[in-house]
């Protein structure tokens, strides 16, 4: 991919107190050079960063997201990292969803003593960005629905259900449950995706109708889907209580946001 002229990507890296931000400030020490596009937040561990976080740097209009911890076996809190790496793996599958390049994410480990490792992975990133783009360039849309998506994607993985399944699952794929059995990875993917596609639709949903009230066709048509597909979610939606019918006009039944 050629580099977009004159872009200098927006990037955000979210770096552990105790190696990572150690390292960025041993490569500032030691004058190593980087390009200066990463801002800098420091986290007590990169556990810290929760995947809605990603999700609204994102729709702010960030071009790309490092997060950067201790080594595997080195985090201050012991397995914070491994978590950290399984979240950001869902985020990744979620940027995908979006129709956003999961490479926009970045999950990498930099010690206290690695400076010069830190400057070359901000180069290499910031290179990566500078190739794709500026935010939503590789997505098949304008900036305002791809916007919603990252909204609606953002709400998705706050829900409590996900929430649960996005803490638990080095638990429930490296620990055997109550009656010996393991869930393995291939299976706990297969559910994870399931979950948030089924979730993530409803969500887009519920944003389309935002404070309005609209009929299956003025949704779909907004969200450039199927009416029968959203009729499918609106009746689920419905069951759930978070959208009621408010009138009728012609034939068509009015909806609009209830909570949730
Ligand atoms: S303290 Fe560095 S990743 Fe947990």
């Amino acid at each position: 991919m050629t580099p977009q002229e004159g872009f200098s990507p927006d990037i955000i890296g979210f770096l552990c107190n105790w190696c990572s931000y150690a390292g960025a400030d041993l490569a500032g020490v030691s004058r190593f050079q980087y390009p200066p596009n990463v801002r800098i937040i420091r986290v007590m561990c990169s556990a810290r960063v929760d995947p809605a976080i990603v999700l609204e740097a994102f729709v702010r209009g960030l071009d790309g997201i490092m997060v950067l911890g201790c080594h595997l076996g080195d985090c201050h809190y012991l397995t914070g990292n491994y978590y950290t790496e399984k979240r950001v793996k869902t985020v990744k599958s979620v940027l995908e969803s979006v129709g956003l390049s999961p490479e926009r994410l970045l999950i990498d480990w930099v010690s206290a003593s690695e400076g010069e490792r830190f400057a070359a992975l901000v180069k290499e990133f910031t290179e990566t960005i500078r190739e794709l783009g500026a935010l939503g360039k590789e997505a098949n849309c304008d900036i305002q629905q791809l916007k919603t998506r990252l909204a609606a994607a953002k709400e998705t993985l706050t829900r409590d259900r996900i929430r649960w399944l996005v803490g638990r699952e080095r638990e429930l794929t490296e620990d055997k449950n109550v009656f010996g059995e393991r869930v393995t990875q291939e299976e706990f993917d297969q559910l994870m995706f399931q979950t948030i596609e089924k979730e993530f639709e409803k969500r887009k949903i519920l944003i389309s109708i935002g404070d309005d009230a609209l009929s299956i066709k003025e949704i779909a048509r907004k969200m450039e889907a199927s009416p029968g597909k959203v009729l499918r979610n609106i009746v689920s939606l419905e069951h759930d209580g978070l959208v009621s019918v408010v009138g009728i006009e012609g034939n068509s039944p009015k909806y609009r946001r209830v909570r949730g």
